[in-house]
């Protein structure tokens, strides 16, 4: 595939950048992204460190610099639109994000969240499932919206709790299966079998009306 069809991406994170350590790694083999630029709000997340190994583009932007969240998004988003990018990708991007960045970024912009949701909306997902006795937990990947974590759904992952997790063990678990479920959906986008009119999300030209879901180390999406 030549450079020129590859879907301009911006990844946004915070941490340790698994979720886009999984996105380059598909970007090297045949995941039809560029990923034109990792910004972070956090010097020393790792994940900065991963894009630089892969001689991807970063930038800091230290909310602490800001005197309010409208100040910072405003800047946030002059920084990545100065990468022109198609889609961004919200991979552990750990702040709430205002009304006018939404709205500037209806319809491409991505989050993956550390639960079925509905379910477990905001931090300590993993505590809460294991509190409410679940035994299935997972996460999913949705469209951003006004709404924290209230986006229409696109897919998700089922997984098990076993006996004896705590929350490292399940986190883990669920985390090599995120990085399962954001390329899927980040390829159905570049490929454009996934398409996002009005809020309403269309794949293989027919309206997602409920999330798709994946099992537990299944092989494939499709
Ligand atoms: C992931 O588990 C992701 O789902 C979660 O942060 C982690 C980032 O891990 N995101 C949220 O909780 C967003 N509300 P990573 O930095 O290793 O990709």
């Amino acid at each position: 595939m030549t450079e020129q069809r590859k879907l301009p991406i911006v990844v946004l994170l915070s941490g340790s950048g698994s979720n886009l350590q999984a996105i380059i790694d598909g970007a090297n083999d045949d995941l039809p992204v560029e990923i034109r630029g990792v910004i972070s709000n956090r010097g020393d997340a790792f994940g900065l460190e991963r894009a630089r190994q892969a001689s991807i583009p970063t930038r800091v932007l230290d909310h602490t610099d800001y005197p309010d969240r409208e100040t910072y998004d405003q800047a946030l988003m002059e920084l990545i639109d100065s990468y022109q990018p198609a889609l961004v990708v919200l991979a552990g991007f750990m702040r709430i994000l205002t009304p006018g960045f939404v709205t500037h970024y209806q319809g491409r912009l991505l989050n993956i969240h550390p639960s079925l949701l509905p379910k477990y909306r905001g931090l300590h997902t993993h505590q809460r499932a294991l509190e409410a006795g679940d035994r299935v937990h997972g996460a999913s990947v949705h469209l951003v919206t006004e709404e924290l974590d209230g986006g229409p759904v696109i897919l998700q992952v089922r997984v098990p709790v076993e006996p004896g997790d705590d929350e490292a063990t399940l986190a883990a678990r669920v985390l090599t299966q995120e990085h399962r479920i954001y390329p899927a959906v980040i390829r159905w986008f570049a490929e454009g079998r996934l398409k996002v009119t009005q809020g309403f999300i269309e794949l293989d030209g027919k309206t997602l009306r409920e999330p798709k879901i994946m099992e537990f180390n299944q092989v494939s999406t499709e």
